[in-house]
């Protein structure tokens, strides 16, 4: 009999491609700094700093006095499906049917649900760089092949229409859309995605999987608009991907929603009907509060998030070395770290990418960002906005003088 000693003998092969997320590594290190009794600041997770509404608060206790304490079927309740289905035809103009619909535990697993339930050893997902890190481990995780595409700061971090046409291959299975995006605060515009959509049309074979959830974060005035309210044509084979995580504050609820054809939505809920069976009864009740319910503080908040985007935009392309692009919406910026690269600092270490950067803020000044390795382009920090003005302020503060300090050593 054979004896299993190691931990590397029970992991699954499928894992080798997988890496440990860097981001909940960095929040775990910067709460340690904090909880030993450091000032840190954390920028590094993307988590609104508002509470859920009170009225979600109280349709999740009222759904507890009721009962709705069983399992309900593996899509969701009715009641949220329906919610889902409203919210999707009034702000978005998208008409779903209840078994398009399928709501899971967050958007993350919604997107789990659809590489694993779609993606075959080796076939492709093309995902502009900089991505959303959990992506291409998910697509590795189903024995997918992740297909990076660079997009620099250069050309805003969005894929051109000519990127797109290159990287499909008779492979390709999806292609992976988020706008606005994490980590770049990037925007698709209606002309740039019809553009895209022109190529899309031309490839019947590769399916879009529209990640909205940063949908009501747009900036200077600017309106939301997804791939199929430019081509509707699209529709069946578009998955859009949405949940109430950013827009309601309510990220520890864990509900997101899926909406997009019956037969992909079908065998999302294969999977999930084996695995964690449906989202929480009580979070789905509150979710559907959520979705039909007031939405006037959608407005304010963005108006606030940009507020704070316009203020560590301008203190930060106010340091040498660094080079900030506004971002149109999200509650992230993404600066290009470049001169900071090859520089000394105070302590005499010497910066040689962005991860280095990132552990020199956080070790020596006590700011956490996150580097633009983790979502595929270097040298990059991500630095999340969802932080009171107080916070940015000092923080910026703190990496100005921090990067005073340094030294050329080229
Ligand atoms: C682009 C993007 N998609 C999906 C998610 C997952 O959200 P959820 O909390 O609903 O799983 C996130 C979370 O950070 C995200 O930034």
């Amino acid at each position: 009999m054979s004896s299993i000693t190691a931990n590397s003998t029970m992991r699954a092969d499928r894992l080798k491609a997988v890496r440990p997320s860097m981001i909940l590594g960095l929040v775990q290190k910067a709460r340690q700094l904090k909880a030993d009794g450091h000032p840190v600041i954390d920028l590094g997770i993307g988590e609104p700093d508002f509470e859920t509404p009170q009225h979600v608060k109280d349709a999740a206790i009222k759904a507890i006095g009721n009962n709705e304490t069983r399992y309900t079927i593996v899509p969701g309740t009715p009641a949220v499906r329906r919610a889902i289905i409203e919210k999707l035809e009034r702000e978005n103009r998208l008409i779903y049917r209840q078994d398009e619909i399928s709501v899971s535990g967050g958007a993350k697993q919604v997107i789990y649900n659809a590489m694993a339930s779609t993606l075959s050893p080796g076939d492709e997902v093309i995902i502009p760089a900089p991505y959303w890190s959990s992506y291409p481990d998910i697509v590795a995780i189903a024995e997918g092949r992740p297909v990076v595409v660079d997009c620099p700061q250069s050309q805003g971090f969005l894929i051109s229409p000519e990127q797109l046409e290159k990287a499909i291959t008779p492979l390709t299975k999806w292609l992976i859309l988020n706008s606005p995006s994490n980590p770049t605060g990037g925007v698709y515009g209606s002309d740039h995605l019809e553009a895209l959509a022109d190529v899309l049309r031309c490839h019947p074979h590769v399916h879009i999987l529209s990640d909205d959830i940063y949908e009501h974060l747009m900036f200077d005035g600017r309106c939301f608009t997804s791939l199929l309210n430019v081509a509707p044509d699209l529709k069946d084979r578009t998955l859009i991907v949405n949940g109430v995580s950013k827009a309601f504050a309510m990220t520890g609820w864990r509900i997101g929603y899926g909406a997009g054809p019956e037969d992909i939505v079908a065998a999302m809920n294969v999977v999930q009907g084996q695995s964690c069976t449906h989202a929480c009864s009580i979070s789905q009740a509150a979710a559907a509060a959520a979705l039909s319910g007031p939405v006037d503080f959608f407005v304010e908040r963005a108006a606030r998030f940009q507020d704070r985007r316009d203020g560590v935009v301008a203190a930060l392309n106010a340091i040498d070395g660094i080079d900030c692009l506004t971002p149109e919406g999200a509650f992230y910026v993404y600066p290009d770290c470049s001169g900071l690269i090859g520089m000394r600092t105070a302590a005499g270490r010497v910066l040689t990418s962005d991860t280095d950067i990132c552990a020199w803020l956080l070790d020596e000044h006590h700011v956490s960002a996150v580097p633009g390795a983790a979502f595929g382009l270097s040298p990059h920090l991500r630095i999340s906005t969802a932080a009171c003005t107080d916070d940015l302020e000092t923080a910026c503060g703190r990496i100005a003088a921090a990067c005073a300090e340094l030294e050329n050593v080229q």
